[in-house]
């Protein structure tokens, strides 16, 4: 992939981008990597990193290619935010779900290290009931050594039934590159690149 632009931040859903282009949106916790994941993408450093969790708070809309939309949410669930925080989080993230028809593809991040939280298990249940598209991306991998991806794979099938390694979940490492092939991949064959 070869060129991002941002577009701009989206803190209320009546702001959003007006025309129709197709969109792929990253979800995760807070501090998976979803901001790194862009930039590891596209050789960058648009996406704001930080090693302090809840740095994006806004839905973040980058334009990929000229022709289809990145969308970076806020991450959930770290330790700091309150219950109402977490409400007006889950509140805002299904109406983006219930009025946007431009999801192509939804990339939900988790981190390789660690079993799926009961918000990313939450998340995919959410997942399910809608009829877009999802991939599960083992973030982090580049922590990991071998006998350990293969109990984070055991562990990820624990939780989602439904999830395939190598069909609709990969590990992917921004650091290493690892998964950045796949993931190019089926963009560029969803979006024609
Ligand atoms: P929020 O915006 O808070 O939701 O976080 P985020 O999901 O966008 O995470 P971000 O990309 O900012 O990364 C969080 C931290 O993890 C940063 O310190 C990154 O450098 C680090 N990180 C991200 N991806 C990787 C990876 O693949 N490998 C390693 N080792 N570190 C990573
Ligand atoms: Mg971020």
């Amino acid at each position: 992939m070869k060129k991002i632009e941002f577009v701009k931040p989206v803190y209320n859903l009546k702001d959003l981008p007006k025309d129709d282009l197709p969109a792929i949106v990253l979800c995760g916790r807070s501090n998976v990597g979803k901001s790194s994941f862009i930039n590891s993408l596209f050789n960058t450093k648009i996406a704001q990193t930080s090693s302090s969790p809840g740095k994006t708070k806004s839905l973040n809309y980058y334009l990929a290619e000229g022709n289809f939309y990145i969308v970076d949410l806020p991450g959930f669930g770290f330790a700091k935010v309150s219950k109402k925080e977490r409400d007006s989080w889950r509140e805002l993230i299904e109406k983006y779900f219930a009025i946007n028809q431009n999801i192509k593809l939804v990339i939900h991040l988790i981190d390789s290290r660690h079993e799926p939280m009961p918000l990313d298990v939450e998340f995919n249940s959410f997942l399910r009931t809608t009829d877009v598209a999802y991939i599960v991306l083992l973030s982090k991998a580049d922590k990991l050594k071998q006998s350990e991806m293969a109990a984070a794979k055991k562990i990820v099938k624990e939780y989602f039934p439904e999830i395939l390694m190598n069909q609709n979940c990969f590990f992917y490492s921004s650091v290493k590159g690892t998964g950045k092939k796949e993931v190019t991949r089926m963009l560029s064959s969803l979006f024609q690149t």
